[in-house]
């Protein structure tokens, strides 16, 4: 053919594309295989990284080798580790299954925004992570509801394109589903990201996997995803927070108590109280099942949590929730008690990961006041703290496996509103409350 043939004939293909531009959502994707590893028992495998308290981070893997140390050496030069620290294991049984070891060790201090290079166990490869910065800018990439197929190795692709310090995640890691080897394909999957940049998580449903009077649930949950409840005064890793160059994020559990008397509740009025908003002037709250959900997929669900604990963060001035559950993207506008407030929360669902169940494509018509921007369609979000004032939120959609951006808002601060000082008197008077 002629090359102007060949021009002209893409340039035709182009308007024509352009021309249908209705999007068409695409359809779920199947699991993933994942090839029988070979690998000695002793080598690492399924590495993931947590922060842990201040200038730590927490390695976690996972070894066949009982025997095997858990042990990290690391350094800021590749193949040279001039620190070494040494962790706990840990396993757990589940019907059939017996886990391997799981390793946890604490590496740290470390230095801000720096690369360490980093050997598990004395074995394997080398691995090299990134610490966040100890100020702003600081970049979140956010998702949920992930699962282990086509689609959530697109999301995952996409998310790797993007330059974030942390990885949050509201709930709804591997959709194990009971089968616990799932969750350990699902550890291989994830490992080349989380090995990398710290993924704070908290759990869904699919993290439950309780059988009656058998279990109490979340064993391979607490056993694998270790989070820093101890460093932050929680009894439970289904709740603790962290702080992250001037942020504070709270991740709450959807599927343990939440009323007044409850551990959870006082554990978060504990937490609250020691919010410092000129040290940490953003405010986040994770948890997986959305309070504001126009979609009809799970209507209603966390009318309970919300009616336990919207006050509390509202007096609080939580800035920002994200949640998933329902697989499709929705942002709020700033709402309180149902109706638009200056000073509520922006409220944001994102359980559109890429799991097995596939989309949830019904909303409920009208379109409610409060919600701005909703579409069932697998993707990612990343929010870009800019300053103590300002921060950059964007959904970005994996339209034919490019990275789209399909929502973007600027967020500006509850600290730098009036919003902070008008409810200071309501937020002590909530913490003071026995
Ligand atoms: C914060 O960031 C925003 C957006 O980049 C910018 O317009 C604003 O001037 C910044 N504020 C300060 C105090 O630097
Ligand atoms: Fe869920």
């Amino acid at each position: 053919m002629q090359p102007t043939l060949v021009f002209t004939l893409c340039l035709f293909f182009i308007a024509a594309a352009f021309a249908t531009a209705d999007y068409v959502r695409p359809q779920p994707r199947k699991t993933l295989e994942f090839p029988w590893n070979s690998k000695p028992a002793s080598y690492p495998q399924q590495v993931h990284i947590s922060l842990a308290g201040d200038n730590h981070m927490r390695i976690s893997w996972i070894t066949d080798d009982k025997s095997a140390p858990s042990v990290v050496k690391y350094g800021t030069s590749p193949g040279t580790y001039s620190s070494t620290a040494q962790g706990e294991s840990t396993s757990y049984s589940y019907l059939f299954y017996n886990s391997g070891k799981i390793h946890h060790t604490v590496i740290g201090p470390l230095e801000p925004d720096t690369v360490y290079f980093y050997q598990c166990g004395n074995q394997g490869s080398e691995f090299q992570l990134k610490t966040p910065p100890a100020e702003f800018p600081v970049t979140f990439a956010v998702v949920g509801d992930l699962g282990q197929t086509g689609w959530t190795k697109s999301t995952l692709d996409h998310i790797d394109l993007c330059k974030y310090d942390i990885h949050l995640l509201p709930g709804d890691l591997s959709y194990a589903d009971y089968v616990q080897r799932r969750w350990d394909t699902f550890g291989e999957l994830v490992q080349p990201l989380a090995s990398a940049r710290p993924w704070m998580v908290t759990e869904g449903n699919h993290e439950k996997e309780r059988i009656l009077l058998f279990n109490d649930g979340f064993e391979s949950y607490n056993a694998r995803w270790k989070m820093p409840f101890k460093e932050s005064g929680s009894s439970s890793n289904l709740y603790y927070s962290f702080e992250v160059a001037g942020t504070h994020v709270i991740m709450l559990g959807s599927y343990t108590d939440y009323d007044m008397y409850s551990d959870q509740y006082n554990w978060l009025k504990d937490d609250l109280s020691k919010v410092d908003r000129e040290k940490t002037p953003w405010l986040l709250v994770l948890f997986h099942v959305p309070w504001y959900n126009s979609n009809e997929a799970h209507q209603g669900e966390g009318d309970w949590m919300m009616a336990a604990m919207e006050p509390l963060l509202h007096a609080a001035s939580v800035d920002v929730v994200l949640s998933g559950h329902v697989h499709a993207y929705e942002r709020s506008k700033r709402i309180n008690k149902g109706k638009p407030d200056p000073c509520g929360a922006v409220h944001i669902t994102i359980g559109d990961g890429g799991n097995k169940e596939g989309l949830a494509r019904k909303y409920k018509n009208p379109q409610p006041e409060w919600s701005v921007f909703r579409e069932a369609s697998f993707g990612h979000g990343e929010l870009k703290i800019a300053n103590s004032t300002h921060a950059f939120w964007s959904w970005h959609r994996n339209d034919d496996d490019e990275p789209i951006k399909s929502d973007e808002v600027w967020i500006t601060s509850l600290a730098s509103s009036r919003c902070l000082a008008e409810k200071s008197h309501e937020l002590r008077k909530i913490l003071m409350a026995p």
